[in-house]
């Protein structure tokens, strides 16, 4: 479905609808281990707070990614070449966005791809006032499944997917090795540029998710309020708290949420109980050793490149390309 707005750029929604997120909701909350699906964090509050989260002082993959676009972009839109198409996958506010478009020789379509289409809308708006020549084609996807691209998009035109902030970093090895192909299939066997958080020191790690001003807490327990208000629950807020770990079996920081009491939830009337102490698993954020991603990337049908870091090799962005 393809609507205008009033600034006139298509957008192409695919939102997600209430009763997916209402089955995803509960399947996770029946199992063992509760827990969520991370890209309910992002709703128009979430994506805000992630927003500021990107400020933090203590979250440094941000910041630490912006220095590693502004040192070699020129260089990175040297590699991927003249005229191609940018989708990319979960663009949010589209912070970083202009880094790669700038320098690139005769862009020839941006095609943002997000959940959460307030922001989505309002991101492709700001983009498109700033590169007044280049099609902007945003599509509201859920883009951990397959979706279409849009049908103003040049199919003929080279693709590269841009996939920045390690949010690749969010799904298991074997949910990215999938989405990874999935890349593959609709960049036509062409390019990725993607940002991957490096393996660290845990203090590091654990500070970047539970940072001192408690911005990461909020954005976590939003998660909450966003199913309080679209799926008729009632889950007390007060009564969660926010923690995050690292899990060096899986090298992969993982957000909870804790009951602080003994309590039952109700979600649109089905119930689920909760003992004090008992958590539920928000997000993962898989830490990778460069090594460790080429083996991911390989059986999905990418070669690595090049890969670009920080001085401290806290964060990479690398370039796959489809082989041969
Ligand atoms: C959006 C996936 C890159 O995992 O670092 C930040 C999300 N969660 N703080 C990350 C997040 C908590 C973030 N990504």
């Amino acid at each position: 479905m393809t609507f205008q707005d009033d600034t006139q750029l298509e957008l192409t929604d695919f939102s997600v609808e209430t009763d997916v997120f209402r089955r995803e909701v509960v399947a996770g909350l029946r199992g063992d281990q509760k827990t969520l699906p991370s890209k309910y964090l992002y709703d128009k509050r979430g994506s805000e707070l992630f927003d500021a989260i990107c400020e933090a002082k203590d979250y440094y993959p941000t910041r630490t990614e912006i220095g590693i676009m502004e040192e070699n972009a020129e260089e990175m839109a040297e590699a991927i070449g003249p005229g191609t198409v940018v989708i990319e996958y979960g663009s949010g506010s589209s912070m970083k966005t202009p880094l790669l478009l700038e320098p690139l020789e005769a862009p020839s379509s941006y095609v943002p791809v997000d959940i959460s289409r307030e922001h989505l809308v309002e991101a492709a708006e700001r983009i498109s006032e700033r590169f007044q020549d280049l099609p902007i084609l945003p599509v509201c996807a859920d883009f951990t499944r397959p979706f279409d691209l849009p049908e103003a998009m040049d199919s003929n035109a080279p693709r590269t997917a841009y996939f920045p902030g390690s949010t690749i970093g969010n799904f298991t090895p074997e949910q990215a090795q999938e989405l990874l192909k999935n890349m593959y299939d609709e960049t036509n066997g062409g390019r990725v540029l993607l940002g991957v958080d490096l393996k660290k020191d845990v203090a590091v790690l654990e500070r970047a998710y539970d940072d001192s001003e408690g911005v990461t807490a909020a954005f976590n327990v939003n998660l909450l309020e966003h199913i309080n208000r679209e799926l008729d629950a009632d889950f007390d807020l007060g009564a969660f708290e926010h923690r995050a770990v690292f899990n060096e079996a899986h090298s992969r920081i993982e957000m909870h949420l804790v009951s602080t009491m003994r309590q039952v939830v109700t979600i649109g009337g089905e119930t689920f109980s909760f003992d004090k102490g008992e958590t539920i698993h928000t997000e993962n954020s898989h830490k990778y050793s460069p090594e460790r991603f080429a083996e991911l990337a390989g059986p999905a049908g990418w070669d690595v490149e090049q890969i670009w870091t920080d001085d401290k090799d806290y964060f990479s962005i690398q370039l796959l390309v489809a082989k041969k």
